[in-house]
C-alpha cells in the first residue's frame, strides 16, 4: 500500500523525517502545536496530562520508547477537537445529544489523523488518542473495550485525563478540590478507571515532583 506521505506529496524529506522514531515525535509535536493554538484551556489541559502521565510511566518501569510514546499521546489525546466547531468546543454550558455524538467523535479523527504515518510508534500515539475515553467496564467508547483489551497507555491517560478535568474550572463547572477529585475517582475505580492504574496515580500526585499539578 502506498504510505499516505507520499500520496499527500508532502516531500521526500518529510517521508523520511516520519520514517524514523525521532522524525513520529518531531511531528507529533507539530501537532501539538497546532492544537495549543486552537485554544488554551486544551493546551493547558494537554501538558498537565502529559506530564502526570509521565509520572505514571515512570512509576510502573515503562521503556524510553513507551515513555516518549505515552508523553505524545497524553498530549495529543484530544487532538481530534480541532475539527469539533467552536460551537461545540467552546459552549459555555451542558452539551445537547447532538452536540456530544460530534464531541464523541474526537478520539477516532485524531487517531486516524496520527495513523496516517505508518510508523510503530505512530501506531502506539494513534491507540493511546483513540482509546482515552474507553472504560474499564467496557461502557466508554468508541470501542467499548473492557479491562486489559483497552491499551495500558491509553488507561494511563484516561486516569490523569479525569483528574485533571475535575482539577480545572471550566465556564460550566467549578473546578473541584483535590481531596474531592481524589473521592470521585475512587468510587469509579474498577468502573471507569483501571484500579491499579489509579492507585499509582495517586502516589505520583501526591510526589512532590508533581505538586503543579495538584489541585488546591
Ligand atoms: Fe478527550
Amino acid at each position: 500500500m502506498l504510505n499516505r506521505i507520499n500520496q499527500l506529496k508532502l516531500g521526500d524529506a518529510m517521508s523520511e523525517a516520519v520514517s524514523n522514531h525521532s522524525g513520529v515525535l518531531h511531528l507529533g509535536m507539530v501537532f501539538a502545536d497546532a492544537l495549543r493554538m486552537r485554544d488554551a484551556y486544551t493546551r493547558l489541559h494537554s501538558d498537565r496530562v502529559m506530564a502526570l502521565s509521565h509520572g505514571i510511566g515512570l512509576d510502573i518501569g515503562l521503556t524510553r520508547q513507551e515513555l516518549d510514546a505515552l508523553e505524545l499521546g497524553a498530549c495529543l489525546h484530544d487532538i481530534g477537537k480541532i475539527v469539533v466547531p467552536d460551537a461545540v468546543l467552546m459552549k459555555p454550558s451542558k452539551l445537547n445529544d447532538e452536540e456530544f455524538a460530534i464531541m464523541q467523535t474526537h478520539p477516532s479523527v485524531g487517531a486516524n489523523l496520527i495513523e496516517v504515518y505508518e510508523h510503530e510508534d505512530a501506531k502506539r500515539i494513534a491507540d493511546i488518542v483513540r482509546y482515552h475515553h474507553e472504560w474499564f467496564d467496557g461502557s466508554g467508547y468508541p470501542g467499548h473495550l473492557v479491562g486489559e483489551a483497552i491499551p495500558l497507555l491509553s488507561r494511563i491517560v484516561t486516569v490523569v485525563d479525569n483528574y485533571d478535568a475535575m482539577a480545572v474550572r471550566r465556564v460550566y463547572q467549578e473546578a473541584r478540590p483535590h481531596d474531592e477529585i481524589l473521592r470521585i475517582m475512587e468510587s469509579e475505580s474498577g468502573s471507569k478507571l483501571d484500579p491499579e492504574l489509579f492507585q499509582r496515580f495517586v502516589k505520583v500526585i501526591h510526589d512532590p515532583r508533581y505538586a503543579e499539578f495538584k489541585a488546591s
